[in-house]
């Protein structure tokens, strides 16, 4: 199985020009799973909530679900992409999974950064797995890297890889993930932004170096912080389904929930 982050620039507010743009950088490379970045299709910096509301589309019925869900079925390969999502009167940090039959699942961001909290509702659906055959895939989105139990429960649901949709502002996820991966034998593919988005007086710059990172925390590719790039890693599921670190120790069945106070 060949999976891929797209890491791209993303223009504010023009969102025809980033779904075609990210269906070039898709063509560009091939791969059986791909990860683009969160709200590739908008850009991260919205003013309030009246500003994201009026970009956020219905999934898997709004274009650009539409437009990557078509290029998923011609390609006969899967893709995960963060947008804003519109479900009634909510608005929604999410992403999506397609894949050669269609429309698969949505995730709602569920912990939110910074003025997200203002510009979205929290996400409303737990963590899930999805099973597309070859491997199990969970999907999280930027910050929730940084709550251990987002991780936790996707790969206790059995999620063989992680795909992380991401706008990240903050030094620090490349290199948790590496832990990230180890404490839950798990693949994550990091599909970060890069540039910045200037809205005024408001600006926010985002870090790149989008990374796959494997089931021992091994960095299997990381990309530079400024360039546009998709890369492209072949995966081995059974290596994450192999929770054992030694002949003693089980990353899953060595947990002792009845210690932990939560
Ligand atoms: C973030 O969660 N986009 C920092």
């Amino acid at each position: 199985m060949r999976v891929a982050f797209v890491q791209m620039y993303c223009d504010f507010g023009q969102v025809e020009r980033n779904v075609l743009h990210a269906l070039e950088l898709l063509q560009s490379k091939d791969a059986d799973l791909y990860v683009l970045p969160e709200l590739f299709n908008t850009g991260y910096l919205f003013k309030d909530r009246d500003e994201s509301a009026s970009f956020a589309e219905p999934i898997p019925d709004g274009p650009t679900c539409k437009a990557l869900t078509n290029f998923a079925k011609q390609k006969q390969c899967y893709i995960s992409a963060g947008l804003p999502e519109l479900s009634g009167e909510n608005v929604y940090n999410s992403s999506f999974l397609s894949g050669p039959d269609g429309f698969i699942s949505v995730y709602r961001k569920i912990h939110l950064f910074n003025k997200e909290k203002i510009c979205f509702d929290q996400g409303d659906i737990p963590f899930s797995v999805q099973d597309i055959g070859e491997i199990k895939v969970g999907m999280m989105i930027c910050f929730d890297w940084i709550f251990p139990e987002s991780m936790r429960s996707l790969a206790l649901q059995g999620a063989d890889l992680i795909c992380h949709s991401a706008n990240l502002v903050m030094p620090y996820c490349q290199n948790a993930m590496v832990t990230r991966c180890l404490e839950n034998s798990v693949y994550a593919v990091t599909a970060n932004r890069i540039g910045s988005d200037v809205r005024g007086e408001l600006s926010v710059d985002f870090t790149g170096t989008s990374q796959i990172t494997g089931p021992r925390g091994e960095i299997l590719v990381r990309s530079s912080d400024s360039r546009e790039d998709v890369q492209v890693v072949e995966i081995d599921p059974e290596k994450a389904r192999n929770k054992q670190l030694n002949p003693l120790n089980n990353l899953f069945t060595d947990r002792h929930p009845d210690m932990y106070t939560l």
